[in-house]
């Protein structure tokens, strides 16, 4: 029989990182977080770290905002004052593959900084001493937030495509690409696909975070809905995207991948 009540057990447990770039793209977490456990507020390099628990897990939520620095500075925080176990991002990022459609959802498998160039001292896309272009994401996980993306979708997808005017959302798995860049042009767009034929989305943060993830040894996943397909059209269909339909999905996502892990 246990001699720890409950709730000191869940402060003995490593706190779950969870973040997004902005603050439409955490969805209700932290509604549903102040309304489990209430929320405590650590301000720190410019940031608030939110932490409590949701369904049961402890975690630390924040904002990175945007870009591959800023991701850094943030998930080492998440790293080294709050000392999370783990790391989860979610956000939206433009669909790069040919398949990938507007309301998909990309969950990372591999991640690298498209914009990374240090030739010829070192290989286009790697990492300078570090001696890695692609990094793994979590299989664990990934695993997780693919099963409450898929249960998302079956429960949830066709209400969303019918609410928002958009075809039903498929869930795919593969390399996301990171850079300190909005890509919204066909040119841009088509250089992405010449350059990283596997890629399905480009963002601003992700490959930061698994960077300094793999650096300290913390497991870490992203998923990321697509918002737009990275061409002209882009700047509209994004900032549409994030006011009006992101939220949902974030929420619908999270809700399932914590109640699984409860
Ligand atoms: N996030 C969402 N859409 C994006 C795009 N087109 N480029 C970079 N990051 C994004």
């Amino acid at each position: 029989m246990s001699t720890t009540s409950a709730p000191d057990r869940e402060a003995a447990r490593r706190p779950l990182g969870v973040l997004a770039a902005l603050p439409q793209e955490l969805g209700d977490l932290l509604g549903a977080m102040r309304a489990e456990s209430g929320v405590r507020t650590v301000t720190h390099g410019q940031r608030d770290y939110y932490v409590g628990t949701v369904q049961g897990t402890p975690c630390v939520v924040t904002l990175a905002r945007v870009g591959k620095v800023a991701a850094a500075a943030t998930v080492s925080a998440l790293i080294h004052v709050f000392d999370v176990e783990a790391v989860v991002f979610a956000g939206v990022a433009g669909g790069v593959g040919k398949d990938v459609r507007i309301g998909d959802i990309v969950i990372a498998d591999t991640l690298m900084q498209h914009d990374l160039d240090a030739s010829p001292l070192f290989p286009r896309f790697e990492v300078p001493l570090l001696g890695i272009s692609r990094f793994t994401a979590d299989s664990t996980l990934s695993a997780q937030l693919n099963a409450a993306c898929e249960r998302f979708v079956a429960e949830e997808g066709s209400a969303l495509a019918t609410r928002f005017a958009t075809l039903g959302p498929r869930v795919h798995r593969g390399l996301i690409v990171s850079g300190d860049q909005f890509v919204a042009s066909a040119a841009a767009v088509q250089a992405l696909r010449d350059a990283l034929p596997d890629a399905l989305a480009v963002e601003m943060e992700g490959a930061a975070i698994a960077q300094v993830c793999f650096e300290y040894g913390v497991p870490c996943a992203i998923v990321r809905t697509i918002s737009d397909t990275a061409d002209a059209h882009a700047p509209a269909s994004f900032a549409t995207f994030l006011v009006e339909i992101a939220g949902a999905y974030s929420t619908g996502i999270l809700t399932r991948f914590f109640h699984a892990r409860a």
